[in-house]
């Protein structure tokens, strides 16, 4: 909590003297929170609306899943959200009456691959490190071109960390997205 005080506090004062050299680097965040994409422009993508979906674990067998994204549904909407965790900087997902324990989000890397899957698992990888929410939204340290929401192995459009080197023109069933975090309430 005092830790919390202290991180709000910079911020305000950091806002406040915009001429500062020094920049916000975190912003403040609800601490249960839906990641909602939001859409900007790079991509003519031809596909379905990546705009406003939720990001959720897509269940790929026991205790896995990959991040994908749904339009918002209303209550049950409710029953599931991401956490920051302050202490090692991961991102968890979890749901109500959860027993199991949180499951982490991690980055997966395949390489020279322009852009790559995300695992959001219990039985999976361990949480990617170096996660931190700024103006933009959601920021890694291992993925700094950001996120893409494309149609692609799966029912919903799959949220992609484009994380490595583009050798050619980005798929048009892609939309590049920020993701922002929307609280639970
Ligand atoms: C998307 O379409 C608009 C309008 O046709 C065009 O001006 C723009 O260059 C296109 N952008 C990309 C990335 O293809
Ligand atoms: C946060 O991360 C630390 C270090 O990995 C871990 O010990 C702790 O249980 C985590 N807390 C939550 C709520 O995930
Ligand atoms: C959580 O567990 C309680 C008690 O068993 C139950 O009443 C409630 O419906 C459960 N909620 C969800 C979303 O599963
Ligand atoms: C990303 O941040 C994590 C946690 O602070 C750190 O362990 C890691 O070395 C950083 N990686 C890069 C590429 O900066
Ligand atoms: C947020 O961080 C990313 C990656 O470091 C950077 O590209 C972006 O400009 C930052 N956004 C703001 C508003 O500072």
């Amino acid at each position: 909590m005092l830790l919390a005080a202290f991180a709000s506090l910079g911020l305000t004062l950091a806002s406040l003297t915009s001429a500062s050299p020094l920049k916000p680097r975190q912003a403040s965040h609800p601490d249960r929170f839906h990641l909602q994409t939001q859409v900007y422009p790079g991509i003519n993508d031809s596909g379905t609306n990546k705009n406003g979906l939720f990001v959720f674990s897509y269940h790929t067998g026991a205790g896995l899943g990959m991040a994908a994204a749904d339009p918002p549904t209303g209550p049950s909407d409710e029953n599931s959200w991401f956490y920051f965790n302050d202490t090692d900087t991961g991102l968890y997902w979890t749901y109500t009456n959860n027993t199991i324990g949180p499951w982490p989000t991690a980055l997966l890397y395949g390489p020279y691959q322009a852009f790559n899957p995300i695992s959001i698992s219990i039985a999976g990888e361990d949480a990617t490190p170096g996660f931190f929410f700024n103006q933009t939204g959601l920021q890694s340290n291992l993925s700094e071109n950001g996120w893409l929401a494309c149609d692609w192995w799966y029912q919903d459009p799959q949220i992609f960390a484009f994380n490595g080197h583009l050798a050619g023109p980005l798929p048009t069933s892609c939309s590049r997205v920020n993701l922002v975090p929307v609280a639970v309430t």
